[in-house]
């Protein structure tokens, strides 16, 4: 499978499984189940609550530890350093792994100092406990700020992007900075399989409509997609789109589609980008 590397420590496949809502053995057999399809990304998060269920998989499964991409999340009430440094150690633990491949801040804060917070996942991958850190939910402006004056060495970013939610500037400046931008709720969770014009491709192909989603996103340079799938149909589809190949006109017609349709948006969410 396609890796997206970089210089600032990422080596992570393009796809990956999604393991939000998933808990305990639920979460463990689906990552076992996942692994021996092919996958080798997992996205999990402290505040999925599922990191020890992922760990109990990564466990049992045949495939070594160091040939899996492992992404986890710090939560936005732990952001101080020292907390986020507990977070990180306590994920590891639970994880049952001595390096997580990714590290992300999940969500960010109105009264985060962002400095410090950045400083504390920097310290991190000096420890070798992350191999690359990034950020997730983050708008363009503070993104900015984390890049370019506070020159955080960030891999990558993960925010909400579909066929409906369009996210070209933090793309560009991922691209710019050779970050990897990494697709969450990239079926739209599910919603993909009704938007009509996606329903008319997949056939053209004779594919599914959750395929052409993941084939759009896939083929983009610089982008990963995390969906999740509890059942092997689901997962083995999914990746399987990795072998979708869209044409210009397919293309043509995903870009005519909305790009506006923003499903993950929490009380604490930021200020959104505007959507172009
Ligand atoms: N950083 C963040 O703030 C953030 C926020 C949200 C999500 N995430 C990450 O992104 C991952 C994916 O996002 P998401 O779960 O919101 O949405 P999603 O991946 O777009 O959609 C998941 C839903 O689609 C279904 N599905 C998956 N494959 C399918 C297929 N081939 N055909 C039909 N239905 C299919 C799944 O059902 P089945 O399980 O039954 O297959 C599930 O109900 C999460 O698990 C999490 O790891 C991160």
């Amino acid at each position: 499978m396609e890796h997206i590397v970089n210089r600032h420590g990422l080596d992570m496949p393009k796809l990956g499984l999604g393991t939000w809502p998933m808990v305990g053995e639920d979460c463990t057999r689906a990552v076992v189940q996942a692994l021996e399809l092919g996958y080798r990304h997992i996205d999990t998060a402290a505040g999925y609550q599922n990191e020890d269920a992922v760990g109990a998989a990564l466990a049992a499964s045949p495939v070594p530890r160091e040939q899996i991409h492992v992404t986890s999340k710090v939560w936005w009430d732990q952001l101080e350093p020292q907390a986020l440094r507990v977070s990180c150690e306590r994920s590891l633990r639970d994880l049952r792994s001595e390096y997580v491949d990714l590290f992300l801040i999940h969500w960010p804060t109105g009264d985060m100092d962002l400095r410090r917070s950045i400083d504390a996942l920097v310290a991190l991958k000096e420890r070798g406990l992350a191999r690359a850190i990034g950020v997730a939910n983050f708008p363009l402006p503070l993104l900015r700020e984390a890049v370019e004056t506070i020159g955080a060495p960030l891999a990558a970013i993960q925010v909400e992007y579909h066929v409906t939610l369009g996210q070209s500037k933090l793309l560009d400046f991922a691209r710019q900075h050779e970050m990897a931008l990494t697709a969450y709720s990239p079926l739209a969770r599910n919603r993909v399989s009704e938007i009509p014009a996606i329903v008319d491709i997949a056939r053209k192909h004779g594919v599914l409509p959750t395929q052409i989603a993941l084939g759009w996103l896939l083929e983009q340079a610089n982008v990963a997609a995390v969906p999740k799938a509890g059942g092997a149909v689901n997962q083995a589809s999914n990746l399987a789109s990795l072998d979708v190949r869209l044409d210009d006109e397919d293309r043509a017609v995903i870009a005519a589609l909305p790009k506006g349709e923003r499903l993950v948006s929490p009380a604490f969410a930021p200020q959104w980008d505007e959507v172009v």
